[in-house]
């Protein structure tokens, strides 16, 4: 059943089909998330490296919610250079700087979809030889047709094979800012010819 659909205000009001994650539930989750995180990391400080831009408000949110000894360092990766439509494999735009060798690495990024952008994390940090990998998503998309797709450790929620945007996520760089995991009207993503959205 879809979520009641909140008044953003009428630049955003109608651009939005549904919500798909609420604000309210984005919180109780990353909480628990936290608890999570933290007790399997306690004791020991962990190296968090967390992917732009997508993954900024989660990693806000997270980190706050895990009571431990943390560094922050923030990678950029993009599947889709320029205005390319479609992927075409993912490369770093800014590369991990903090040095992982003997360090716990927790990898953060906003979605899991066909997992090649966390294989190539997940590769990048190993070959600094860390103490230990790890990787967590807010969404993990069901992408029934990939049998063999690498799996996050920590993951906030399951959601359906669609284009998911908010809360970090955006579409054409748009959206970002929205306060649920929400996905866009038709007329969003195919504003029609002449007109200035
Ligand atoms: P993957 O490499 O196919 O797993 O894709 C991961 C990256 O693609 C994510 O970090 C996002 O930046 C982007 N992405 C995949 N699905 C979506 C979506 O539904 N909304 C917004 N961005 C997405
Ligand atoms: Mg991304």
């Amino acid at each position: 059943m879809d979520l009641p659909l909140p008044r953003y205000g009428p630049d955003i009001d109608g651009l939005v089909d549904h919500v798909l994650v609420s604000r309210y539930q984005l919180a109780d989750r990353i909480g628990q998330l936290g608890r999570e995180i933290a007790a399997c990391y306690a004791g020991s400080e962990v190296t968090i490296v967390a992917v732009m831009t997508g993954s900024l408000i989660f990693l806000a949110d997270l980190v706050r919610q895990m009571p431990l000894v943390a560094r922050l360092d923030l990678t950029t990766v993009s599947s889709y250079p320029g205005d390319a439509t479609t992927s075409q494999g993912p490369k770093f735009l800014l590369p991990i700087s903090a040095d992982l060798s003997g360090r716990h690495v927790l990898i953060v990024d906003d979605i899991l979809d066909s997992g090649r952008t966390m294989e190539l994390l997940i590769g990048t940090v190993n070959a600094q030889r860390p103490a230990s990998v790890r990787s967590c998503v807010l969404l993990r998309k069901r992408r029934d047709d990939l049998s063999d797709r690498i799996d996050a450790d920590f993951v906030g929620f399951d959601i359906e094979n669609e284009f998911a945007v908010g809360y970090g996520l955006d579409f054409n760089h748009l959206y970002r800012n929205l306060p649920d995991v929400c996905v866009l009207s038709q007329h969003a993503i195919d504003p029609p010819a002449g007109g200035d959205a």
